[in-house]
């Protein structure tokens, strides 16, 4: 007797991959699918190769350890998750930077270094792993935004290289949904805002009285908008409710 073959194993066969994965969002969603046994690969600065925005030839190399994981396990890129951001921190030749409250302080470097990380870093993965995305099927590009890249939200003003950055990364994920139409009908190329999460980026900045959320909770909640995203809610900018956020 033949013995039937086992069953295959539908998640195993849908790879996610989660880049920013080691952040405190980006981990909170690796946690999330490999819980519900989905295979996930992550990229970070501390991942092998690593990911790093500063050197752009990490991003295609990146990508080509992905495109190699496809062609041998078979699998097919289900998600792909952009989880990586900067609002403060240290520019790489150690200066500190963090959002300016005018103007006045506005600093060609810290401008140039956040739209580096925020804006051309997600570009440059636009283009070395969405042609990676299947041709046919529900295939998901999300890329975690925030609100306050809203240019019709905006009214407090401020944190100019974070709004910026995040207002030219909106820009590109509803151009990239355009041409990825063109290759998949099904696949979405979407923005996403989390909501407030407490995480190392959000840390100095989450003022008392907003709804400051756990990133397993923030995970959960993405997680169930990227699910239940409706077909042709690709191009679009969602927060944690599944709510369009005004460009
Ligand atoms: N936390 C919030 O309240 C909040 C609100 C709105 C939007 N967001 C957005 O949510 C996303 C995740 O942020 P988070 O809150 O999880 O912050 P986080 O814990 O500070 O994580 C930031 C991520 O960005 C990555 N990153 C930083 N510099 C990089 C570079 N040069 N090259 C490649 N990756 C780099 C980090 O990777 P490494 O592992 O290499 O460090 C890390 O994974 C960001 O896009 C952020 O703008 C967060």
């Amino acid at each position: 007797m033949i013995d039937s073959p086992p069953p295959v194993d539908q998640a195993s066969q849908r790879l996610n991959v989660v880049l920013g994965g080691q952040g405190g969002l980006g981990h909170a969603l690796v946690e999330l699918l490999s819980g519900r046994g989905e295979a996930v690969m992550v990229f970070g600065r501390g991942s092998s190769p690593p990911l790093d925005y500063t050197q752009p030839p990490s991003v295609e190399a990146c990508a080509e350890h992905v495109a190699r994981q496809l062609r041998h396990s078979g699998q097919v890129l289900a998600r792909l998750i952009v989880a990586t951001g900067v609002l403060h921190g240290q520019l790489p030749g150690g200066q500190a930077y963090g959002p300016e409250r005018s103007w006045q302080q506005i600093d060609p470097d810290a401008l140039a270094h956040v739209m580096q990380v925020n804006a051309i870093g997600p570009a440059l993965v636009m283009r070395h792993f969405l042609p990676l995305l299947p041709r046919q099927g529900r295939a998901i590009a999300a890329f975690v935004s925030a609100r306050v890249g809203s240019i019709g939200d905006n009214a407090l003003g401020g944190w100019y290289a974070y709004r910026a950055s995040k207002a030219a990364l909106n820009q590109l994920v509803r151009t990239a949904s355009v041409e990825l139409a063109r290759r998949n009908r099904e696949a979405l190329c979407v923005a996403l805002h989390p909501g407030t999460v407490e995480t190392p980026l959000s840390k100095p900045f989450a003022r008392r009285g907003l709804n400051v959320r756990p990133p397993a909770v923030a995970a959960r909640e993405l997680m169930a908008v990227l699910d239940d995203l409706p077909a042709g809610s690709s191009g679009q900018f969602f927060d944690q409710h599944g709510l369009a956020v005004p460009w």
